[in-house]
């Protein structure tokens, strides 16, 4: 655990976040054990910004992953961050049963399960 959330702050050096200033690291881990790293990129055209999570799971998908056992996410924050909406929708579609450890830069570091974020996720189901 202590090695995924190491991943996530190297990561987050790498955050392109000149609007917000709020710097976002991530590191997902697939079901082979390979690991996949992201950081937010931010643009001035404010809407296009991506989010770590995303950019992770992003590369994952395009390497190839499909399913993952954990997902480790840093950032300055009081407490331990917790994902966004739209982040938690883009990893249900994989894994909802994964574990997301939520951490801070400060050591705080808290682990749930990615389902219990989001309840009633939306499916296409017909
Ligand atoms: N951000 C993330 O990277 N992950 C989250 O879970 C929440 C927000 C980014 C998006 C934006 O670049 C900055 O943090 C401030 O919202």
């Amino acid at each position: 655990m202590k090695d995924l959330i190491q991943k996530a702050l190297d990561t987050r050096k790498n955050a392109y976040a000149p609007y917000s200033q709020f710097a976002v690291g991530a590191a997902l881990e697939a079901e082979n054990g390979t690991i996949y790293t992201g950081c937010n990129v931010e643009n001035a055209s404010y809407g296009l910004s991506i989010c770590a999570e995303r950019t992770a799971l992003v590369k994952a998908i395009s390497e190839g992953a499909k399913k993952f056992k954990r997902l480790a996410i840093v950032a300055d924050t009081p407490e331990a961050v917790t994902p966004c909406g739209m982040c938690r929708q883009m990893l249900m579609e994989f894994s909802p049963e994964m574990e997301l450890i939520l951490a801070n830069t400060k050591g705080k570091s808290e682990t749930v399960v990615l389902s219990k974020l989001l309840p009633r996720a939306f499916k296409l189901a017909r």
